[in-house]
């Protein structure tokens, strides 16, 4: 009989909701044992809507009364070190909410401390483990669209309190350590970094746009926010070196857009994201190959090594459970989730010193 892994959810608030409470068992052989809230009545809530038989008000008092073997930390950004702390320290293996850490030195702190433990540590997002990005990496490693040298993303929406319905008070996003870079930009790095490689130096102009800020849904609707803190949107640029780099739009001051996602270019060709990337899509392909007489825009047929597909953001769960019975590396790394780290930790230092900055970690 296959295991079934025994899984706790830790922070039960809109995204745990939304993709991890009710994907648990579909992602991967797994239930849910327990559901951790420091606002007990969304611990509670969860139990009875998912069928979890314990919750709990805190990380210690589920360390303490729980027999579970993976902890997923769905938490608020800045409660993320202290619970993935507790979370390894008592041996359990751990996926991680974005980021997992405000610095680069407390994220390679949890990295030491799940070697140590023996267990297995995945960083979200989700990212390097989607259908399109990997069918554009193969297509790239093909040489399909020749030397590929610059590639643009936009991850950028109007904010928390503007496009996502949210019970829980979305002021939080807005607090220091917290804040568009690191809500959103980490999702435009990932994917760059997913495409390139690490990179080597990153420059950045960033704005506050909006100081003031009013919740449009769910149980804060109306309440007004102070948005002046750090900026709220960002023009980013990535080196990788040789004659590859990235241009990064992020932050919550687009309210609609009707931009591709991603695209990529290269010498022979353009690869263009456009729809979501939950509904497993071929992004679109324009090539020339003036040897051939061929140029122009296509919508490719699946590829003869199709990857695999994602059903859910919950499929980091799948991720770690192959990655413990296999005992191998997780697709989603803490190390590439540290070097995005090191990008957002060296962004303020770029803005306010108006220049480059040189890159040091590698995954
Ligand atoms: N697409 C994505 O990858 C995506 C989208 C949205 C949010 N997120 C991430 O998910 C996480 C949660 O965001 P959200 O939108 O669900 O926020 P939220 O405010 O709706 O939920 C956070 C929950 O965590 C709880 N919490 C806070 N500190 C805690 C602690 N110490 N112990 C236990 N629970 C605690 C809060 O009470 C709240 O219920 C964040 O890291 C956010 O960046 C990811």
């Amino acid at each position: 009989m296959k295991k079934i892994w025994k899984v706790a959810v830790i922070g039960c608030g809109s995204f745990a909701n939304a993709q991890y409470l009710p994907n648990i068992r579909k992602e991967a052989n797994a239930e849910l044992v327990a559901a951790v809230d420091i606002v007990i009545e969304r611990a509670q809530k969860a139990c009875e809507k998912y069928d979890i038989p314990a919750y709990f008000g805190s990380v210690e008092e589920l360390i303490a009364n729980c027999d579970f073997e993976i902890a997923i930390d769905a938490a608020s950004i800045q409660a993320h070190h202290e619970i993935n702390m507790a979370v390894l320290k008592a041996g359990k293996h751990l996926i991680s909410q974005k980021p997992a850490a405000p610095t680069v030195e407390l994220l390679t702190e949890q990295i030491e401390l799940a070697k140590k433990k023996n267990v297995k540590f995945v960083c979200v997002p989700i990212h390097p483990m989607r259908y399109d990005l990997n069918t554009a990496k193969q297509w790239i490693a093909d040489g399909v669209i020749g030397n590929a040298y610059y590639l643009k993303t936009v991850y950028t929406h109007g904010g928390p309190e503007y496009f996502q319905y949210r019970d829980a008070d979305p002021s939080w996003f807005y607090e220091p350590g917290a804040g568009a870079l690191v809500d959103m930009g980490v999702h435009a790095l990932q994917v760059a970094t997913t495409i390139f490689g690490p990179a080597k130096k990153v420059s950045c102009t960033a704005k506050v746009t909006t100081p003031m800020r009013m919740v449009r849904s769910g149980a804060y609707d109306g309440k007004l926010i102070r948005t002046d803190q750090i900026p709220d949107q960002y023009v980013i640029t990535l080196d990788f070196g040789g004659e590859k780099m990235a241009l990064i739009d992020t932050g919550f001051s687009e309210k609609a857009k009707n931009s591709p996602y991603l695209e990529i270019f290269g010498e022979k060709g353009t690869i263009s994201f456009t729809e979501f990337y939950l509904n497993n899509p071929m992004p679109d392909l324009y090539i020339d190959y003036p040897e051939k007489g061929i140029r122009g825009w296509m919508k490719p047929m699946e590829g003869a090594k199709p990857c695999k597909k994602i059903h859910s953001q919950c499929c980091c769960l799948k991720d770690i459970v192959d990655a413990i019975e296999n005992d191998a590396k997780p697709v989603l790394s803490p190390e590439h989730a540290r070097h995005v780290l090191e990008i957002m930790c060296k962004i303020p230092q770029a803005i306010t010193e108006g220049r480059t900055v040189e890159l040091e970690t590698t995954f």
